[in-house]
């Protein structure tokens, strides 16, 4: 059952980038991807502008903001470099994220509670900026409430854990539950909570039974599937050329 009427679906289209910088070329491009992505039902456009520049790069971030026309959501270290581009760029949706350079994606939510002073800090200077930060955390209570403390009003909770178990199986029911209870404590004490990270055809079927969702963030499963489903055209089209 889907308690999830009006969940939003943000598209994270990193990958696309991570394509075109194995060239280093100009395709495919982010932007297109992402006209693309929105004329297809998407309700808005994710990136996350590493510190390493690993795939999206600054100009992306520039000029995607002159064409997404749903939610535009930035994901960010909380990095002053980074918060001064958000600055100039104003996406609806700053998304902290903890960055690690060897990482090969963001392997596990905040630390808020050891962390808390700084993220404090930076999440008032988001705030003067009149920008919306959202804190992406494990499905930890303690964190949630830490979180609420140093003044945040919007969470991501990682699904990581819970999509990396095999579908069915009794850590992926308990991994579930986490995020369930996660998902309702902090939407009891006023949060706004998003969810994302491995979610794929397979198992978010699950995750709509979470009750309260706003957004969920998907990325590399939908790179990876329109690979799929792409292929075929894309092979069509250069064999039109042969003939
Ligand atoms: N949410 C956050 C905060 C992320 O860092 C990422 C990955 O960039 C995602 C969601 C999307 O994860 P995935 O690419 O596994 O769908």
């Amino acid at each position: 059952m889907n308690l999830n009427k009006q969940v939003l679906l943000c598209v994270n289209i990193d990958h696309v980038a991570t394509l075109r910088q194995a060239r280093g070329g100009i395709y495919p491009s982010v932007v297109e991807a992402a006209q693309l992505t929105e004329s297809s039902g998407a309700d808005g456009i994710t990136i996350h502008l590493r510190e390493d520049r690993r795939h999206i790069q600054d100009a992306d971030v520039f000029q995607l903001k002159e064409i997404i026309r749903g939610r535009y959501t930035l994901e960010m270290a909380a990095s002053q470099e980074i918060l001064e581009i958000a600055k100039k760029i104003k996406p609806d949706l700053l998304t902290i994220v903890p960055e690690k350079r060897q990482e090969l994606t963001t392997e596990g939510g905040l630390n808020v509670i050891g962390n808390a002073s700084e993220l404090k800090e930076f999440l008032l200077e988001v705030k003067k900026a009149n920008l919306q930060a959202s804190l992406f955390i494990d499905p930890d209570l303690a964190t949630i409430e830490k979180a609420r403390e140093i003044g945040a009003s919007r969470i991501e909770l990682h699904t990581g854990k819970y999509a990396n178990c095999p579908i069915n199986s009794p850590e992926a029911e308990s991994e579930f539950q986490n995020l369930k209870k996660a998902a309702e404590f902090a939407h009891s004490i006023g949060f706004i909570v998003n969810a994302g990270h491995g979610l794929n055809l397979a198992n978010l079927p699950k995750i709509l039974q979470i009750p309260n969702l706003e957004e969920l963030h998907i990325g590399h499963s939908i790179i990876a599937r329109a690979v799929i489903v792409g292929l075929n055209q894309a092979v069509k089209e250069i064999k039109d050329i042969l003939k």
